[in-house]
Formats: C-alpha cells, structure tokens, sequence
C-alpha cells in the first residue's frame, strides 16, 4: 500500500516537473521572438514628451530598473510609491496578496499623492500581480486624479500581464492615455534588446 503511494507521489512530481519544464520553453521561445525586433545596435533617442515625471511602484526592484531607464531618457523626475506598512515577507505571501486584490483591500500608502499639475506627460508603472496591477498601485489609481493630463502606463511581468492595460484605464482618473508598455523579466542577455524595445516606445509616443 505504501509502496503504491509512493510510487503516485512520484509519478505526480515527474508529470508536474515536466508540465512546469515545458511552461519555462515556451516562454523562453516567445520572450526570444519578442524580443527580436528589438536585437542590434543601440537606437537614438528622438521623443520630445515635454517635462516627465515617473511614478511607479516596485516590490523587488524589476518595475524599479524600467523607470530609471525611462526616466534616464527622459530626463524626468521620479516618484516612488511605497506602503504604510511592509507587505507580508511569509512563504505564503502571494495568497495573501491575491485576498488583497479579491477583497478590495489594499494597502495604504506611505507618502502624500505627487502633484502632475506642472508635468506634461506622467508615467505610472509597476508588476503585475495575479493578471493585474499590484495592490498598491491600484491603491494610488483608487486616490489620484490625473486632472486630464498625458499619462503612459507601464508594466513588468514574468511572462502574463494579463488585464494589467485594461484596470489601469478603467480606474485612471482623468487620464488621457498614451500606449503603454509590458516588459517580462529576461536574463541579462536581453538588457540590450530591452534598453532598445524603451527608447523606440518613448520615440513613438
Ligand atoms: C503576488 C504576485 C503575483 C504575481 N502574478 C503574476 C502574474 O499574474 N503574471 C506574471 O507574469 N507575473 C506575475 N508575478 C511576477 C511579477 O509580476 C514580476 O516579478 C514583476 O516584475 C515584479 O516587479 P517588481 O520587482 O517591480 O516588484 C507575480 C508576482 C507576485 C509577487
């Protein structure tokens, strides 16, 4: 009987080995494709987007490396989103962040809102959380009004942003929104191809 336990428990690990082995190919060989147009040497940078600010929110520092480039770019200022309190460091902490996001409630911010009225174009950015935006983005998105200013949203992903576009301008107040921009997490062999997928996307806004 045992033996027969066994030997399901390891049949079950091998199968869930390989479904998980083939999740990871799969999106090695759609970041690779992805990724490709953007290949080669550095692009110059043309946009003229006026005065910026980057707002943005980053847990473990992925959405953080985006907004220093665009704000390297840009020449902008930079605002921070922090919470109140520190999110929950327990192995278990994605389920709790996913109760945040399925009961509505998010965590508090530590700072005043920025204020946009002297910028012309705001980027707003932060990792997708369970197909969505992080709680506390969507905790900034539930206070400020973006009083009808450009605003350009961006996101970091492993490989899903699922809804992440779509919540974001439905809870953007008084936001006239540019295209945005997804980034899945690559391998330091892709930092050139990503420096390159943020300048022609700043270009093209
Ligand atoms: C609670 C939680 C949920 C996540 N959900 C997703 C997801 O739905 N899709 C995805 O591709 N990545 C998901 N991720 C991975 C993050 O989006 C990704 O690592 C992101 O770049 C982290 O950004 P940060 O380093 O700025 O915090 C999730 C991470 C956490 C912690």
């Amino acid at each position: 009987m045992l033996k027969t336990v066994l030997l399901i428990l390891l049949a079950l690990a091998v199968m869930g080995g390989a479904v998980g082995a083939a999740h990871l190919w799969r999106v090695a060989q759609r970041n690779k494709k992805e990724m490709a147009p953007f290949q080669g040497p550095r692009q110059p940078y043309t946009a003229q987007l006026g005065k910026v600010l980057v707002i943005y929110y980053s847990w473990t520092g992925h959405t953080q490396a985006i907004a220093q480039q665009i704000a390297q770019h840009t020449q902008a200022d930079v605002f921070r989103l922090e919470t109140s309190e520190p999110l929950p460091s327990v192995p278990w902490a994605p389920l709790l962040l996913k109760r945040q996001l399925s009961s509505g409630r998010y965590p508090q911010l530590k700072h005043p809102l920025p204020d946009v009225s002297a910028y012309d174009t705001v980027f707003v950015g932060g990792p997708v959380w369970w197909y969505t935006a992080a709680t506390p983005l969507l905790q900034f998105l539930r206070e400020m009004d973006f009083q009808h200013k450009t605003v350009v949203p961006f996101s970091t992903q492993g490989s899903n942003y699922g809804t992440f576009f779509e919540d974001f301008a439905q809870q953007a107040r008084n936001a006239q929104l540019k295209k945005g921009a997804s980034f899945n997490n690559l391998g330091p062999k892709y930092d050139e191809a990503v420096a390159n997928k943020i300048i022609l996307w700043l270009n093209s806004l």
